[in-house]
């Protein structure tokens, strides 16, 4: 198991505290600003796909992420910095591209690589069967733990007691992610419960603290954080689901195979590990 360094964590956790507190504002702003630069420079460079920018030498590489999960995506400043953002810098750099991120809710990620918007999706994304219908998935970098968060004292003790017949909690979830796809199948469409989608795990946190839901699921990395930056809250010890994170590409994209092999040379290198090392430590 891993441990966050809580210093750094609380303090990762401040900032993106005061970014999901400013509301909408901060992250249409920060929507807004890059979507606005990268229009610009998209329109003025190489107008549409990038085949003209290759041939001038200038490759930018889009990245869609939804920077509200620390400690893979998460604001430090105005920078989106974590383990997501860093691997996905070490793949351009390596592939002679500009990195560009892409802030956006988590729900656009996949609709923004399936429209061509965005060229590569790195979101803490688990490769499901189901999003292989609509996008690919390069190799997998990192593995995911589906957990369950609740206040100190809850009377859900196990992933058991939020799926037993007759249970009746309302669960939080980020929408569209897989804790919601999941929730969706076992707790609401089995009559066992309420589900509640907010557009940030912050926000499923923050409904927890105040009572109006029963327990949160979300990734056990974003759930450490959470729980470290926020009093009375605690993760259950059971799982409720394994996962692989894997980089998110449209369906047959031609840079598949080129990220694939730079991430194994990143792997075999000990990039990524480096890089995971930064962000989290082992107990
Ligand atoms: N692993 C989950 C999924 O793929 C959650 C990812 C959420 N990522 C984020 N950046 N908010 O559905």
């Amino acid at each position: 198991m891993k441990k966050y360094l809580k210093g750094i964590l609380a303090t990762t956790m401040i900032l993106s505290m005061t970014a999901a507190l400013a509301g909408c504002g901060s992250s249409t702003d920060a929507t807004t600003e890059e979507g606005t630069d990268a229009t610009t420079e998209e329109n003025t460079d190489a107008t549409t796909d990038g085949t003209e920018a290759d041939a001038a030498g200038d490759k930018t590489l889009i990245m869609a992420t939804s920077a509200d999960f620390p400690p893979y995506e998460y604001y430090e400043g105005q920078t989106v910095v974590g383990i997501d953002a860093e691997i996905a810098q070490a793949l351009a750099d390596k592939l002679g591209y500009t990195l560009q991120i892409e802030d956006m809710n988590f729900d656009s990620i996949i609709p923004s690589i399936t429209s061509g918007k965005a060229d590569i999706a790195m979101a803490g994304l688990t490769a499901t069967e189901e999003r292989k219908e609509s996008i690919d998935f390069s190799d997998s970098y990192a593995t995911g733990v589906q957990v369950v968060i609740v206040k100190e004292g809850s009377e859900i003790q196990s992933v058991d007691d939020l799926l037993a017949d007759g249970a009746n909690y309302t669960v939080g979830v980020q929408t569209a992610t897989t804790g919601d796809l999941y929730a969706t199948t076992d707790i609401e469409q089995a009559g066992k419960g309420t589900l509640e989608r907010y557009t940030k795990g912050t926000d499923a946190v923050a409904a927890l603290q105040t009572g109006k839901i029963d327990c949160v699921i979300i990734d056990s990395e974003p759930a450490k954080s959470f729980v470290a930056a926020n009093e009375g809250l605690v993760i259950l010890d059971t799982e409720y689901a394994v996962e692989d994170y894997a980089i998110g590409l449209a369906k047959d994209s031609p840079l598949t195979a080129e990220i694939n092999t730079a991430l194994q040379e990143l792997i075999a290198d000990g990039t990524v590990q480096g890089i995971v090392d930064k962000y989290i430590i082992a107990e």
